[in-house]
């Protein structure tokens, strides 16, 4: 929940000057106010505008939901689903970031899955937990989609707090979770999901993680708002 449109506008503004030359791929998930206008900004660019969250429902009665058609008419082209703040804060279980992981998918939207275990897990039970969240979370999603699917491995202890996870571990990680995917799914079908970590990723240390054989790229928070900050991120990456 940041950037008005004023800000918003400036913010992708100065990012596109800066990312002119960039080949990576880059998306900027916004508030749902700010998706029409960072995605009319940014039509003639690689850069992808996305949402932060939606509902599972085609339409109805859901006083200050938003469903995927509005998103993809917005000019949305990928959305999170999952963040632990959605799932903390806004009561999402495993069945709900599935059923809308599904409908995203089924709209064309590139979707990312957000999972990852709290302080509680980190030490013990992490890998039971982890295979469990990601089951259930992409329960009935087909394989199909999977080349619109990406995971972000996202441990609860490491957002926001400044106390990202060591590489090795998050490769470590990443690695047990598509071994799971392959379980789920087939080994080939698998690989074309990205599995990205996210969790106090900054300048200093992205490089760190993208050097990992099993990270294929970074979901970022608050060393993100700066434009010039996310610009050279992606230019490291
Ligand atoms: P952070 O947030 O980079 O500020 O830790 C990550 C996130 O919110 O997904």
């Amino acid at each position: 929940m940041y950037k008005t449109n004023t800000e918003a506008k400036a913010y992708v503004s100065s990012l596109l000057s800066l990312l002119e030359e960039v080949k990576t791929p880059a998306g900027l998930a916004v508030p749902y106010t700010a998706i029409s206008l960072c995605a009319d900004l940014a039509k003639d660019h690689s850069l992808l505008i996305g949402a932060q969250n939606m509902h599972s429902a085609e339409e109805g009665a859901f006083t200050g939901e938003i469903a995927a058609d509005m998103l993809v008419d917005a000019g949305a082209e990928f959305v999170i689903i999952g963040h632990s703040e959605r799932r903390k804060l806004f009561g999402e279980s495993n069945a709900d970031v599935a059923k809308k992981a599904q409908k995203a998918l089924e709209k064309g939207l590139q979707v990312i899955v957000c999972v990852g275990e709290e302080e509680k897990h980190r030490k013990k039970g992490r890998e039971a937990f982890l295979e469990a969240q990601l089951k259930e979370s992409l329960q009935g999603v087909k394989k199909d989609f999977l080349a619109s699917l990406c995971i972000a491995y996202e441990p609860v202890w490491a957002i926001g707090t400044g106390k990202s996870a060591k590489p090795d571990e998050v490769d470590q990680i990443h690695q047990f979770l598509r071994s799971i995917l392959e379980t789920m799914f087939t080994k080939t079908h698998a690989k074309k999901v990205a599995i990205l970590y996210g969790g106090s990723v900054k300048k200093e240390n992205i490089v760190s993680y993208m050097k990992k054989t099993n990270v294929q790229g970074a979901l970022i928070g608050g060393a993100s708002l700066k434009a010039h900050d996310f610009a050279d991120m992606v230019q490291l990456h």
